[in-house]
C-alpha cells in the first residue's frame, strides 16, 4: 500500500487535533500543516505518522495549491471558516485536488446569517423568527417596536464576535449603531439579522456529510464565557465535554431527522451540495431543539473532545465525504467520555502578552488518557516553548466516563505552568 499524504490548513488546537487524528490512520504516511504551531511537528511513532509545518498562510490559495501539487498531496482538510467562505475548496477542486470542506456557495450557511436564516425558513428547519436589514433606520425602528426579546447578529463573518445578546434596549440600540453605522465588524455588519431571543441549554452537534448522506458525530458542549459560573466576557471557548448527559441518543436521531438531513437535502436541491463538516449550534428550547447557528467546519474546542473518541479512521471518512461515498463508511465511537480544558493567556479574551515560557508539558502528557493539543504556541530564538496566542493549550483527557475524563484533565493541568495562565475550574461540573 502506498502511504497517503494529507495537508491540514490552519494553526490552532482544532488543527493540531485534526493532524493527530489523521496521523493515526494506518493509510496515512505523512501530515503537513500550513502553517501549524509549535505542537504540530513530530516524528513517526508506533501508531502515529510523522508531521511537519509548512510556512504558508491560510489565505495564500496559490501558495497552498502549488504546495499540494508539488508534494502530491492526496487529501487537504481545511480547519478554519475564513478560507472556506472565501472559496478555497472550489479552487482546490478546480486544480484537480481532493479537498474536505464545503464549496464557497455551501459555506454561506456560516458566511451569511441572512442566507442561513432564509434557507432554514424555506426548508422548514426549526430556528428563531427573524428579520434581515440593510438600512439602519429600518433596523432601528424594528428594534424599538419589537414586542419580545431579540438578539442582533452581524450577517457576515466576525471572528465569533458578531452576535449581540444584551438585556437592555439601550445597549441593543448602541450595539446596532456600532455595527451598522460605526461598522465595528466592517462589511460583515452591512447586513444585520434581528432574531427572536431563544433560551435553553446549548449543544453543538457536528456531522460528516458528502452532499447526500449525513452522519452525526458525538454531541459536545462548549463553555464560552471566560470565567467560572459562566461569568465574564465571551471567548472562542474555554473548555468542552462529551457526552452531554441532557442530550440523549433519541434527541440526536431527532435532530438528524429534523435539522441535519433536511439541511443537506435542501442544499443539494438548491444546486449547492454541502460536503465537509456541518456544525449545528443548537438550543434546547421549550419547543424542542432549534438552530442558533450553522458553522461550515469543525468546532474549536469541540474537535478536541470529539476526535479522541473516534474509533474509525478519520482519513477514510474525510476522503469518502470528498468523493461522495460516505454511505460506504462505518463510523464508530468509543462510548467513554472526553473533556478538554483551555489554558489561556493572562488578559484573554482582551489583550494579552506573548512569549511567556511554558513548562511541564512532558509530565502532563504522561497522565493516563491525556493529550495536550497546542492552540497558540511557538518556539523562541533559543528553542524555548512560549505562548503565542490567547488560547494557548488544550488539555484533553479521555476516560471511561465523563467524571474520569475531567479528573484526568485537571490533574494533568497541575503539572503545566506559564505566568498568568488562566483556565476555568468548572468545565463539565454541573453535568458530570
Ligand atoms: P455564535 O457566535 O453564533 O456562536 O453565537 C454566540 C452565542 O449567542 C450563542 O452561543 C448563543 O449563546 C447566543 N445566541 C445566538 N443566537 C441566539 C438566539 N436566537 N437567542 C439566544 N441566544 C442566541
Ligand atoms: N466552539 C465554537 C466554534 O467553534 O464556533
Amino acid at each position: 500500500m502506498t502511504f497517503q499524504k494529507v495537508l491540514v490548513i490552519g494553526s490552532g488546537g482544532r488543527e493540531h487535533t485534526l493532524a493527530w487524528s489523521l496521523a493515526r490512520s494506518p493509510q496515512v504516511g505523512r501530515v503537513y500543516l500550513a502553517p501549524g504551531n509549535a505542537g504540530t511537528v513530530w516524528e513517526a511513532t508506533d501508531g502515529l505518522a510523522e508531521t511537519s509545518n509548512v510556512p504558508i498562510t491560510v489565505d495564500d490559495f496559490p501558495g497552498l495549491i502549488a504546495f499540494a501539487r508539488d508534494e502530491n498531496i492526496d487529501l487537504t482538510v481545511v480547519g478554519p471558516e475564513v478560507p472556506l467562505v472565501a472559496g478555497i475548496a472550489d479552487e482546490f477542486t478546480a486544480a484537480g485536488l481532493l479537498v474536505f470542506g464545503p464549496s464557497k456557495a455551501a459555506a454561506q450557511l456560516e458566511g451569511s446569517k441572512a442566507f442561513a436564516n432564509d434557507f432554514m425558513k424555506k426548508h422548514g428547519i426549526p430556528s428563531a423568527d427573524y428579520r434581515t436589514f440593510t438600512e439602519f433606520e429600518e433596523a432601528q425602528k424594528y428594534l424599538e417596536e419589537a414586542s419580545r426579546p431579540v438578539v442582533i447578529k452581524a450577517s457576515g463573518l466576525a471572528a465569533g464576535k458578531g452576535v449581540i445578546v444584551l438585556d437592555s434596549l439601550d445597549e441593543l440600540r448602541q450595539a446596532l449603531r456600532q455595527i451598522m453605522q460605526d461598522r465595528i465588524f466592517g462589511e460583515a455588519g452591512d447586513t444585520v439579522v434581528i432574531e427572536e431571543r431563544l433560551s435553553g441549554p446549548e449543544v453543538s452537534l457536528l456531522a460528516f456529510s458528502d452532499g447526500k448522506t449525513v452522519v452525526p458525530m458525538l454531541p459536545a458542549r462548549d463553555h464560552k464565557r471566560a470565567n467560572d459560573n459562566d461569568e465574564g466576557p465571551n471567548t472562542g471557548g474555554m473548555g468542552c465535554y462529551t457526552p452531554v448527559p441532557d442530550v440523549s441518543a433519541a434527541d440526536i436521531e431527532h435532530i438528524t431527522k429534523t435539522i441535519l438531513q433536511p439541511t443537506v437535502d435542501g442544499m443539494r436541491k438548491q444546486g449547492t451540495p454541502y460536503s465537509g463538516v456541518l456544525y449545528a449550534g443548537l438550543m434546547k428550547t421549550a419547543d424542542g431543539f432549534k438552530i442558533i447557528e450553522f458553522n461550515c467546519r469543525f468546532g474549536d474546542p469541540e474537535t478536541q473532545v470529539i476526535l479522541p473518541l473516534l474509533e474509525s479512521d478519520l482519513f477514510e471518512i474525510a476522503k469518502a465525504c470528498a468523493e461522495g461515498r460516505l454511505d460506504e463508511v462505518d463510523i464508530r465511537w468509543n462510548d467513554g467520555g472526553c473533556a478538554t480544558v483551555v489554558l489561556a493567556s493572562p488578559g484573554y479574551p482582551g489583550s494579552y502578552p506573548k512569549g511567556l515560557p511554558i513548562s511541564g508539558l512532558d509530565k502532563a502528557a504522561q497522565h493516563e488518557g491525556v493529550t495536550v493539543f497546542h492552540a497558540g504556541t511557538a518556539f523562541d530564538g533559543s528553542g524555548q516553548l512560549v505562548t503565542n496566542g490567547g488560547r494557548v493549550l488544550n488539555v484533553s483527557a479521555e476516560g471511561s466516563d465523563l467524571p474520569e475524563a475531567l479528573r484526568r484533565a485537571y490533574s494533568a493541568i497541575d503539572d503545566i505552568h506559564f505566568d498568568g495562565m488562566h483556565f476555568r475550574r468548572d468545565i463539565g461540573k454541573n453535568y458530570a
